[in-house]
């Protein structure tokens, strides 16, 4: 039995997810290169020894995607498990109570960045694979793909799925790589958001100026940039984009409903954040402008002087760095395109305007009335002893919806994280409970799902 098995082993599992976590594979930042590199070698070797077969590191002009597979019987219906071992930048460093790459156990919950997010996700495939193939249970063919950059947009992901989609055959994709509500309230996201990503520069005078000498007659392009900025949501916060909603699908007031009955407690939400208000679209609530509105963010912004003390000065430059998270049917490309125009035209003639557009990417919505979806949730109900409730998660992976464009598989996202793992932050963490939960679960999805194909 599964169960056992992984009783067993558990500690190993551990140890090998700490050796793992050990490794910076941050891959926005080119000093971790090598870094990178040496974890894609090393989730290889962990997928050989879990009883993988032709298991390579696929070079790319970027780093490496891993892919290794175990077709036990071309009958049996094929699994594609997509992961990521890359992980974000951990800086500001000084606010991790442990260091980001030396993992520890507090309270229950393994600490290190990409604990969740989404190493202790992606390895949980690769013990529960193992698990499956050392207790003679392996129910379905498997292919794993792991990459390596899906914190920098996946770009060339997309080229290999494209190069490779008979190589990538399968019936269905399973991630791990979103939440869930509660360990005692489990869920699958069945949205994920679209992606615009853009940095703007406007320059003013050719040069950084005395701030009294020409302060008051001088545009200044911090103070233009914050008014452009601000300018981009009306006193709804409904942004201001011509265009911007023309393609979004409202959802009926019967979905809405639906969405609105998933357990959430704002009083919680609020504390937790210690915050005194929410604040947001209004008209909607906060599950809906998290799951199925898009929104436009600031990510940082800068200019001027922002060193110790004050020095009076009027800067030549100044900067943003703008998300955009988009719903089904807006395009990425259209939307990047669609603010573009905008904040080049609202720009005053006393500054000039630089859009560079970053990664993007687009929404999805998964079904829930596939056998997929319905094996995740018997698998699911197996484990927790409740049967997970459909939510929409407000984050993005931009390969998802190419899944779908380029091989024509849908996705079951049934992920393990809980939102206030702070995966992008400071003391990132992951639940053993959580990680275990999911070596366990995973069996059963494989189990239910060849069951019910057959
Ligand atoms: N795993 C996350 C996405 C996620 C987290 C989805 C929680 C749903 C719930 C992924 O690694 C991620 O961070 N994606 C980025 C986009 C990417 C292009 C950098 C994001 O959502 O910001
Ligand atoms: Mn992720
Ligand atoms: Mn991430």
């Amino acid at each position: 039995m599964h169960i056992a098995y992984l009783e067993e082993n558990k500690e190993r599992f551990l140890n090998e997810l700490f050796e793992l976590l050990r490794i910076p594979s941050i891959s926005a930042d080119s000093k971790f290169a090598n870094d990178v590199r040496k974890t894609a070698e090393f989730v290889k070797t962990k997928m050989q020894q879990a009883g993988a077969d032709k298991v390579v590191i696929e070079e790319t002009t970027g780093y490496p995607i891993v892919y290794g597979e175990k077709i036990k019987d071309p009958s049996l219906p094929t699994i594609l498990v997509y992961g990521h071992y890359d992980v974000q930048p951990s800086v500001p460093d000084e606010l991790w109570t442990s260091p980001a790459f030396e993992p520890e156990v507090r309270n229950g919950k393994i600490y290190a960045r990409g604990a969740c997010d989404d190493k202790g996700q992606m390895y949980m495939h690769l013990k529960a694979f193992e698990t499956m193939m050392q207790t003679n249970s392996l129910s379905c063919n498997v292919k794993f793909m792991i990459e390596g950059e899906e914190e920098v947009g996946s770009t060339n992901l997309s080229v290999y799925v494209k190069n490779n989609k008979e190589k990538l055959k399968a019936d269905v994709v399973l991630i791990s790589d979103t939440g869930m509500i509660a360990n005692d309230t489990p869920s699958i996201d069945v949205g994920l958001r679209g992606l615009s990503y853009v940095e703007v520069e406007l320059t003013g005078p050719n040069r950084d100026l005395h701030s009294g000498v020409y302060g008051g007659a001088v545009g200044n392009p911090i103070n233009i940039l914050c008014d452009m900025i601000s300018s981009l949501h009306d006193e709804n916060r409904h942004i201001t984009i011509p265009g911007f909603y023309d393609k979004v699908n409202e959802l009926s007031s019967d979905d809405r409903e639906s969405l609105n009955k998933a357990p959430f407690d704002l009083e919680n939400y609020k504390k937790d954040l210690n915050i005194d208000e929410v604040m947001g679209e209004s008209g909607y609530t906060t599950l809906e402008r998290t799951g199925i509105r898009p929104t436009l963010e600031l990510n940082g912004i800068w200019g001027g002087y922002t060193g110790e003390g004050a020095k009076t000065v009027l800067p030549s430059k100044a900067y943003a760095k703008i998300s955009m998270r988009l719903v089904p049917n807006q395009s990425s490309e259209e939307i990047t395109r669609l603010f573009t125009d905008h904040f080049i035209s609202i720009a005053p003639k006393s500054v000039k305007v630089k859009v560079t557009p970053h990664h993007g990417g687009e929404a999805v919505i998964t079904p829930t009335d596939s056998i997929a979806f319905k094996a995740a949730s018997k698998a699911m109900e197996t484990t927790f002893g409740k049967a997970p409730i459909p939510t929409f998660g407000g984050g993005s992976i931009p390969i998802v919806a190419l899944f779908e464009k380029e091989l024509g598989l849908k996705t079951v996202l049934m992920g393990f994280g809980l939102d206030s793992d702070a995966i992008h932050s400071p003391d990132e963490h992951y639940g053993l409970f959580n990680f275990y939960k999911g070596i366990e679960t995973i069996p059963y999805f494989y189990k239910y799902y060849a069951e019910m194909m057959l």
